[in-house]
């Protein structure tokens, strides 16, 4: 950054600002009491504007929020900073279809509060909203003051605390946390290659295509083709009628 160079457009922001809203109340006002909103939280806190367009691509933060609108419930987020995601090979979101990409944000988030001293104790793997099993592992340790986290591709650390509030945690790292599930090659089983054509262009960026809707919209595309035969059939029908009638 230089801050040499900002400053005559933020001076000019100011400027606008103050003449815009001269007539209102001053603004920043205090955050509204009201359910916990992640996204507000992450906005806030800035450098996690990647991370938010996952969440939102994929409706976690939907999700997200309606889960923490019930006391019941606690949540751990790992959340990604903007500079882990430029730590990963390009293309790597991209790669993604949008069930991957759910699957990658959901094994940021633990469906428990883990509060500094429950790292210590935490027993491994410890389960993510992804899922369990090997593929899925995600281990926590402590070594000095340190939280090593490890998923067998990715090994960091804990670099920051963005929220705590006893029901939410949120805690920063500077690396995507790569399970082995999608960034290793599947187990044998069928290769999903019908997926390839379907991919969207989309990739981290296309926030207004929810995995709902590419699949909602590829479902419409075969009932299309289905009702396309129909047509067809009744054409020739017609035609046969028609040389009948003549
Ligand atoms: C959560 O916050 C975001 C960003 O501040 C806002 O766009 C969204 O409408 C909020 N959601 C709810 C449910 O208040
Ligand atoms: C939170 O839960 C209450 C009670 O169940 C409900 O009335 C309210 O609409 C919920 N708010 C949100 C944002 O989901
Ligand atoms: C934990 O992370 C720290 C800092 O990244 C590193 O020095 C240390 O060796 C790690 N410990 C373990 C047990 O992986
Ligand atoms: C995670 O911890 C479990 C239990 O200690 C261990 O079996 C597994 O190998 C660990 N996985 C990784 C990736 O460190
Ligand atoms: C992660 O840490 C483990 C043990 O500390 C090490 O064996 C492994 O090579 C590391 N993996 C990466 C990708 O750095």
């Amino acid at each position: 950054m230089a801050p040499q160079k900002l400053l005559p457009f933020s001076l000019l922001l100011v400027s606008l600002l103050l003449h815009t809203t001269s007539a209102q109340s001053p603004a920043a006002a205090p955050a509204p009491a009201g359910p916990v909103n992640i996204t507000k939280i992450l906005e806030k806190a800035g450098q996690f504007s990647v991370f938010i367009r996952l969440i939102k691509a994929t409706r976690e933060d939907l999700t997200l929020n309606g889960q923490l609108n019930n006391s019941n419930n606690a949540i751990t987020i790992f959340a990604p900073s903007d500079s882990a995601f430029t730590t990963l090979k390009s293309g790597t979101l991209n790669a993604l279809n949008d069930q991957e990409k759910s699957e990658l944000v959901q094994f940021h988030i633990v469906p428990t509060y883990l509060s500094s001293s429950t790292f210590q104790t935490v027993s491994n793997p410890v389960t993510t909203q992804a899922g369990t099993g090997n593929r899925l592992a995600l281990n926590v340790t402590t070594s000095g003051n340190s939280v090593n986290i490890t998923t067998g591709l990715t090994n960091t650390s804990v670099s920051g605390t963005v929220y705590t509030d006893g029901q939410l945690a949120v805690y920063q790292v500077d690396k995507v946390l790569q399970p082995l599930d999608l960034f290793t090659p599947k187990p044998p089983a069928p290769a999903p290659a019908p997926e390839k054509a379907k991919k969207k262009k989309g990739g981290e960026g296309d926030a207004d295509s929810p995995a709902g809707v590419a699949k909602d919209a590829s479902d419409g595309g075969e009932r299309e083709r289905f009702m396309a035969g129909n047509r067809v059939v009744v054409f020739v029908v017609g035609l046969a009628a028609a040389a009948v009638a003549l």
